[in-house]
């Protein structure tokens, strides 16, 4: 019990502590960059809206939006991913101090990266690869094949056989440079934002995704490649044509 009443006070704010003058932030310390550095092949993606052929209206994507946890063996295409991508991170306005991009993020601090396990995208080999919402485009990380049995156990079974799995990772300083203790709240609020992006982003291209916060952290930590301190998963999100 005492366990859990930490964990509640964990999620609650004590904002009016927060003593802003005495952040990072607040003591001149250099913003860290808004996204990370690429330093293997960069593929640009294409324009996002080519993706979206349906005329589903917004009412009708919130009316039957839904989890699914079976999709078929069908390929996405890269105008589907590029889409995908830009609804849940793309950015709308850079300025000086910030990236103002499609989903909300406290004090437009973006603390999260989204990592993808490609197994069927139509001209994408298979492996790991990372959004880069700067410059729309993919960061590929790593090449792999046979990876989706050991992805299904480090997302604790619940992979789906989907053609593509979003992972979010938070960095965490990105958030604490400005608002110190107050970042754990901020960055799961942001990501609960951006899966509900992926959500209804998925029904305007025939696609279908589940939230999944349910997995192995060290498994998958270690699957994306981050170190599990100043960068771990936070979110995943399979996502295929439903069966
Ligand atoms: C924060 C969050 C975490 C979730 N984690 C899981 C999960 O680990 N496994 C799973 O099968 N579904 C997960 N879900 C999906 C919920 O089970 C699902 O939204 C709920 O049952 C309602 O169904 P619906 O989305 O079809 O309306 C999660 C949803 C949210 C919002």
């Amino acid at each position: 019990m005492q366990e859990l009443e930490k964990t509640r006070e964990m999620l609650k704010t004590r904002w009016p502590e927060l003593d802003r003058s005495a952040t990072d932030q607040g003591t001149g310390k250099p913003a860290p960059p808004m996204q990370k550095p690429c330093s293997s092949r960069k593929l640009v993606l294409p324009e996002p809206r080519a993706a979206v052929k349906t005329s589903l209206s917004l009412v009708d994507a919130i009316a039957s939006r839904q989890s699914h946890r079976s999709f078929s063996d069908e390929e996405l295409s890269i105008d589907e991913l590029s889409y995908l991508l830009w609804a849940t991170q793309g950015v709308r306005k850079v300025t000086p101090k910030a990236s103002l991009r499609t989903v909300p993020s406290g004090g437009a601090r973006h603390p999260l990266e989204t990592y993808l396990f490609v197994s069927r995208v139509r001209g994408l080999e298979s492996g790991l690869y990372r959004y880069l919402p700067l410059d729309h485009a993919l960061c590929e990380e790593r090449r792999m094949t046979d990876f989706e049995q050991q992805l299904d156990e480090a997302l604790l079974k619940h992979h789906f056989g989907a053609a593509l799995d979003f992972v979010w990772t938070a960095i965490p300083y990105r958030c604490e440079w400005s608002y110190s203790r107050e970042s754990l709240r901020l960055i799961l609020l942001d990501a609960g934002h951006v899966c509900a992006h992926l959500y209804l982003a998925c029904q305007d291209v025939g696609c279908g995704t589940c939230a999944v916060g349910a997995y192995d952290q060290q498994k998958l930590d270690a699957l994306v490649g981050v170190d599990g301190s100043s960068e771990f998963c936070v979110y995943a999100a399979p996502v295929g044509r439903p069966r």
